[in-house]
């Protein structure tokens, strides 16, 4: 059984294959046209998914070694997202499988992050019920419980930005190209962690603040290039190595009191910010340090794509889950719903 997966929800363009679980292929297009702009612009991220969609799907196809015709159903990304990205996917999802007079299956794309966690690859291992995910994206930033693979709960989330946004817009503080979290994880690969001092936010035991720390950030490099303009160049590492530690340590903290809280030792991890090297490398010591269960999905199944939509449409597929063709995009929607 052969399911093809479609993300749209923003500024990647990305289909995939799934046969029982298993990834055949995963195309991604990403859209270099918004990095001069220094974030998303929806109209062209639209207009460049009309381009990339028909190419992007026709590769998954082949790469899977399989023609249009073998696919069971078609698993889309329905929401939240950019409603111009997502409309582009649904309509396709949607047509196509009206040609091929199979199922369509609409998927919430911040299920889809964290069911990402059950496609079956040697490599990985798969959270067993109950499980906490701390769900860390350029749109999100939640700690979910998950009961089964489609009852989830949200015990915390973030009362203003999210924690991919914190890294974006401090990158940009810097002078660096959208989106900034993978260069300030490169860049602090060679810095010293504990050069600058940034405060932590005070929020509930499981919620997540960034706007103060994006604030912070700002005033002292807008401080400290007053007082020398070279600021910024001779000190670039140090200060995203800084950035990088606390926004880590936020990170880590919240995670601490879940346990507590719920005495759920079973932890996962997902979406774009999950990507990030040292919040990866701390969860592998909390496994040794704290006798927690932890769950780190591969590289690629972390930033927006495919295969975690053709995986929870396989998961539907095998409950009968279909949605009927008047399902429509939707810009807003709850992990939950
Ligand atoms: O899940 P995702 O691809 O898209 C959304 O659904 O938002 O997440 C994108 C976010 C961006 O903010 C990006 O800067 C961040 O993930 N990101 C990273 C890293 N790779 C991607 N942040 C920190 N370190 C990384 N290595
Ligand atoms: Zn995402």
């Amino acid at each position: 059984m052969y399911i093809l997966g479609i993300e749209s929800s923003c500024d990647d363009t990305s289909a995939a294959i799934i046969c029982d679980g298993v990834v055949l292929s995963n195309v991604i297009a990403n859209q270099e046209v918004h990095a001069k702009y220094g974030g998303v612009v929806p109209e062209l991220a639209s207009r460049a998914h009309q381009q990339n969609i028909v190419p992007v799907v026709d590769q998954a196809l082949s790469r899977a070694g399989i023609e249009k015709e073998d696919l069971s159903a078609i698993a889309f990304t329905k929401g939240p997202g950019l409603m111009g990205s997502l409309l582009v996917g649904t309509s396709f999802a949607k047509s196509l499988a009206l040609g091929l007079n199979i199922p369509i299956i609409g998927v919430n794309h911040m299920q889809a992050h964290i069911l990402a966690h059950y496609i079956k690859d040697p490599e990985s291992k798969q959270p067993p019920f109950p499980f906490v995910c701390l769900t860390i994206s350029g749109g999100h930033t939640q700690i979910v419980k998950i009961d089964n693979h489609f009852k989830m709960e949200i015990l915390g989330e973030t009362i203003d930005d999210a924690v991919g946004e914190a890294f974006d817009k401090s990158a940009k503080i810097l002078g660096l190209p959208y989106p900034g979290g993978p260069l300030i994880d490169k860049y602090a690969k060679l810095g010293n962690p504990k050069a600058f001092r940034f405060s932590k936010p005070k929020v509930g035991d499981l919620d997540f603040s960034f706007s103060g720390l994006k604030t912070g950030i700002l005033y002292f490099i807008q401080k400290k290039v007053k007082e020398n303009p070279e600021f910024i160049e001779e000190n670039l590492y140090d200060v995203c190595a800084s950035i990088q530690h606390t926004i880590v340590e936020i990170l880590m903290d919240k995670l601490k009191n879940t346990v507590q809280i719920t005495n759920i030792k079973h932890i996962a991890i997902a979406g774009g910010v999950s990507a990030n090297s040292e919040i990866r490398k701390r969860l592998v010591l909390a496994e040794k340090h704290w006798g927690w269960t932890t769950y780190i999905p591969k590289f690629e199944y972390t930033t927006d794509n495919a295969a975690m939509i053709a995986i929870t449409g396989y998961l539907k597929f095998l409950q009968n889950e279909y949605s009927p063709m008047s399902t429509s995009a939707k810009a807003r929607l709850k992990v939950t719903e």
